[in-house]
């Protein structure tokens, strides 16, 4: 199979590195290639496909392991926030789905599940309405702007319910982030990474990384509040049919509060990104149809 460059030539995750002991040997799978890798402990990383007995391209950053089976660029995409000094940064896990990649980084988009999904947390009725933002590309890549929601209890330091003020980022298909109103300093933003490992076309491991401002939440009580949103998060991404994510608009049918996900479907579409994507005329795609239609 010959892979799209949109997808082959990227950098993805496969690991954030609490989790990568120096001279262990890790095995895991990317584009449903099998691949092993290994820290030295000196902020440095390799790695082999082990089908064919290849080295692939690897590197550490964004306190995450990054490799890529194609020509990547050198370097993917900026986070200045990682630069700044008051930050906590620190993995808050990684979650095996049994959903394409781009349906993951879709769900993180939406703010519209937040009060029946998340709810006590990320919002709550009768507050359920998403307010107008704005959808804008910015040097090829995506933003949602002036995102703002009614949230009982924002984050692990939050004391009292916001109105949190988010900005989405989708640097990547496969690369997302969320700059959301920190409740310790309102004019700064937290950011959460979500860094999405394809492991084949269906199934993902999504990492998490935390950039925060927050001096109070021990990092166990930083990652517990993200893994509590996650697990939540699962139930309902586990549960969508097909697995893999539609890009024709007529397959769901769009509201104002889906502007994020129209954009971002269309974006990818632009990129020529078809892995991990639903076809109804693809041989998988046929077997994803009859799934759909039985669910
Ligand atoms: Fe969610």
């Amino acid at each position: 199979m010959t892979m799209e460059s949109a997808v082959l030539d990227e950098w993805y995750p496969v690991a954030v590195i609490e989790d990568v002991k120096p001279g262990v040997a890790y095995s895991t799978r990317l584009l449903g290639v099998p691949i092993e890798y290994r820290s030295d402990g000196a902020r440095a990383v390799q790695a082999t496909r082990t089908d064919t007995g290849r080295p692939c391209r690897a590197q550490l950053r964004l306190h995450t392991v990054w490799l890529s089976l194609g020509d990547p660029p050198a370097r993917p995409f900026a986070l200045p926030e990682f630069d700044e000094s008051d930050r906590r940064i620190l993995g808050a896990g990684s979650f095996a789905v049994h959903a394409s990649g781009l349906r993951v980084i879709e769900n993180f988009l939406d703010m519209a599940h937040f009060p029946y999904v998340h709810t006590g947390l990320l919002g709550e009725e009768p507050h359920t309405e998403v307010a107008p933002y704005r959808v804008e590309h910015e040097d090829g890549e995506l933003f949602a702007r002036d995102c703002r929601f009614y949230q009982p209890m924002s984050a692990a330091s939050a004391q009292t319910g916001i109105d949190a003020h988010y900005v989405y980022r989708v640097a990547r298909p496969f690369t997302a982030m969320l700059y959301k109103t920190s409740p310790q300093q309102p004019s700064r933003r937290d950011v959460i990474c979500l860094f999405v490992q394809p492991v084949d076309e269906s199934r993902c491991v999504a990492h998490t990384v935390l950039v925060y401002l927050d001096d109070a939440t021990s990092d166990s009580g930083l990652r517990l509040f993200q893994q509590t949103i996650f697990g939540q998060d699962l139930m309902i991404l586990s549960n969508h049919m097909p697995r893999t994510l539609p890009l024709d608009p007529a397959f769901e049918v769009p509201t104002r509060a889906d502007a994020m996900s129209i954009a971002y479907r269309r974006w990818l579409r632009e990129r020529g990104v078809v892995y991990g994507t639903f076809s109804a005329f693809s041989a998988s795609g046929a077997s994803a149809a009859s799934s759909f239609a039985a669910h």
